[in-house]
């Protein structure tokens, strides 16, 4: 695979080979020296037309761990604001030898366009495209619910699947790249998911998704998952007028203090609260957040590793054949 664009296009071995390599690059992370020289002379092109702080710094990080040079591209202060097109910027960081072009973009589609066009040669890893996918997003979280599953399991993670596991996703999915990307890679590894929000942010269609849809948030819980994945409010794409009542939202649909306590009268002591960030704290998310259920640190730390090794096996020729080596 050249580029990776969306978790439609993994098969279940395709990720969990991703996976697996993540494990080893999280073996470097545990070093004193944190760095592989596998990407050495290549580099990474960040090209980010919407903000970012753990994606954009994360890719950064990845990349450097594995010696590439990295360049930095933020549409605020570029020439973007002259009226220079995709293409053209696309092309102009090319120039500057770009291995990788790691693209988020407000519109929907865009890195697919990259990708699709004769503009470049560069592989393009979507870091989020409008409301389409954030492919990985989803891949670090179900590397972080794999090692959840695998150390539930007493079992270890490299090989594991996701099968048998219940994963819930919260709120605003209408404008969610992480729950599509999250619904395909999920239920490709085997999880079953589940769905809950307000019919006002469900997407038309998402009947004929390989899920199960809560229109009440305590039914959902009432299933039993093993993980609570919990949506940002994403103001930003939305109309004014249809942004819900806050008081309202958070009381139908954030994950509060009442409802964190709830996992523990119904026994659920192995179920984790994750959430993608940034978050709307007391908003979707409150002290759950903090407490020992919540995985968003390890979904940050565990995206450095999934990032090495999505560039690793990009930019490393076959995806199937060489292991990351100290003498490369
Ligand atoms: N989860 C995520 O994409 O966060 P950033 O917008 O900070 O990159």
């Amino acid at each position: 695979m050249k580029h990776l664009l969306s978790t439609r296009d993994l098969s279940a071995a395709s990720a969990l080979r991703l996976l697996d390599v993540a494990e080893e690059m999280s073996a470097v992370g545990e070093r004193e020296i944190k760095k592989l020289p596998a990407l050495r002379g290549r580099t990474v092109v960040n090209l980010f037309f919407e903000d970012s702080t753990r994606t954009r710094i994360s890719f950064e990080a990845a990349a450097k761990r594995l010696s590439a040079d990295v360049i930095n591209f933020a549409v605020k202060g570029s020439s973007v604001s002259k009226g220079e097109s995709l293409k053209d910027t696309a092309q102009t960081l090319e120039a500057m030898s770009a291995d990788a072009v790691v693209i988020r973009h407000p519109a929907s589609g865009a890195p697919a366009r990259l990708a699709a066009s004769d503009w470049i040669d560069a592989a393009v890893i979507n870091a989020g495209d409008g409301t389409h996918e954030h492919p990985t997003q989803a891949l670090l979280d179900a590397f972080t619910l794999r090692r959840h599953w695998a150390r539930i399991g007493g079992t270890p993670s490299a090989g594991t699947t996701l099968a048998g596991m219940k994963v819930l996703i919260v709120g605003d999915v209408l404008h969610s790249r992480v729950a599509r990307s999250n619904v395909w890679l999920l239920t490709t590894l085997g999880a079953e998911v589940l769905l809950a929000g307000p019919p006002t942010l469900l997407p038309v269609g998402i009947g004929s998704w390989p899920c199960t849809v809560f229109y009440d948030l305590d039914e959902a819980i009432a299933q039993r998952p093993d993980a609570v994945m919990m949506l940002r409010l994403q103001a930003e794409r939305m109309n004014a007028a249809f942004f819900p009542s806050t008081r309202e939202y958070s009381r139908r649909w954030g994950f509060d203090d009442g409802r964190l306590a709830l996992l523990d009268i119904m026994g659920l002591d192995d179920t984790v609260i994750m959430h993608p960030g940034p978050m709307n704290r007391g908003l979707e998310i409150s002290a759950a957040a903090d407490s020992p259920r919540s995985t968003i640190l390890a979904q940050v730390r565990n995206g450095v590793s999934v990032r090495m090794a999505a560039l690793y096996l990009l930019l490393s020729g076959d995806p199937h054949d060489d292991e990351p080596r100290d003498d490369e």
